[in-house]
């Protein structure tokens, strides 16, 4: 038995917010926004929520699939910036959707969360323990971002991303995931302290909001460097050729980013789509929604073979197979 994905959907909010506009918020540029990401807009929520704009992306996932709430045996959700800690945004999700059966948690792997989620979900079919499972990508960074930040602000955008993975027949794909803990501060989003009896007078630095915090060049290089040994390792181990694969669907972080990688592994810039200029780096949420859109513009085929890889704060990494049916 293996995981494959039956159903997409996305939620975007409608709002967006264009480089020109940030113009008025920071000292940048469009020109410089468009040359150094890609980035043309973002969408950020007004009224929508992480956690609704899941529910919103989990039903259309579910409507494509042609599946019903109550069938899901897991909802799993990725995000870093939900608006609560507890009770977990899965367990909002299956509220709003009514998928009572379900087992609710959430993972945190920042951009890379998405993969790790869905090779999770792919696992847990293959070791026969469920049958459906909802896998979410959903992120409402306008929260979590310093809009005086321009190293920051002009990157991220809002929204979330789902798929149904459901068991079939055949052999499951070896995912390649990792983590490197040293290298954690090179992108944080920190939580606030709390007074305690025990924790002494809190600082000014305590007690302001947080914020993601970013030393770009050094995600960049690490992106750069290890997207392509991820793709390679996970052709290696899948034992499939370059040649056998129709599209690589990256995380959409930079677009220089997804133009490095090609170069370095050798693929032509046609088997990179990239929705960056629309939405931005929405984390967890930008290869669901990416894979949404390539579905409605109909570029996937029963067969085709797609490499997903995602990298982000932790830092993380990871690269799965999938072939569409
Ligand atoms: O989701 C996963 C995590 N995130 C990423 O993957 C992001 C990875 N990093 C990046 O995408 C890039 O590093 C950035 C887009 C964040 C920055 O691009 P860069 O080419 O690495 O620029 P830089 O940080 O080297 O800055 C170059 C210059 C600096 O000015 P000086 O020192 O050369 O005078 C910056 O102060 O550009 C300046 N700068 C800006 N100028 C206009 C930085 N941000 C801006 C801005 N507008 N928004």
């Amino acid at each position: 038995m293996t995981g494959i994905i039956k159903g997409t959907g996305a939620c975007v909010p409608r709002n967006t917010l264009d480089n020109r506009e940030l113009e008025k918020l920071v000292e940048t540029s469009d020109k410089w926004i468009q040359e150094r990401t890609g980035i043309q807009r973002r969408h950020i929520a007004a009224k929508d929520t992480a956690a609704s704009m899941a529910a919103k992306a989990a039903k259309e996932a579910l409507a494509q699939a042609k599946l019903k709430p109550e069938q899901m045996d897991m909802i799993l959700v990725s995000t870093m910036s939900s608006e609560e800690v507890m009770p977990s945004m899965a367990c909002r999700v299956q509220d709003e959707i009514g998928a009572f059966r379900a087992v609710c948690l959430d993972l945190n792997a920042a951009c890379s969360g998405f993969i790790m989620a869905y090779a999770t979900a792919c696992a847990y079919i293959e070791a026969g323990l469920f049958q459906n499972i909802l896998v979410i990508g959903s992120e409402c960074l306008s929260n979590v971002t310093d809009w005086s930040d321009r190293g920051t602000c002009i990157l991220f955008g809002d929204g979330a991303g789902a798929v149904v993975v459901t068991a079939a027949h055949g052999r499951g794909t070896i995912p390649v995931l990792g983590s490197d803990g040293t290298k954690g501060e090179a992108l944080t989003l920190k939580n606030r302290k709390n007074q305690t009896p025990f924790s002494g007078p809190l600082t000014k630095e305590d007690l302001s909001p947080c914020y993601i915090r970013m030393d770009g060049q050094t995600v960049f290089k690490f992106a750069a460097r290890k997207v392509p040994e991820a793709i390679e390792e996970v052709l290696l181990k899948n034992k499939l050729r370059k040649g056998d694969i129709k599209y690589y669907v990256l995380h959409q972080a930079n677009k220089r980013i997804v133009e490095a990688v090609a170069k370095r592994i050798g693929e032509p810039a046609y088997k990179f789509p990239m929705n960056i200029q629309e939405y931005g780096n929405t984390s967890s949420a930008s290869i669901p929604i990416l894979l949404w859109e390539m579905q409605k513009q109909n570029m996937l085929h029963p067969g085709d073979n797609l490499v997903l890889a995602g990298f982000g704060g932790g830092l993380t990494w990871g690269a799965v197979i999938i072939t569409w049916r």
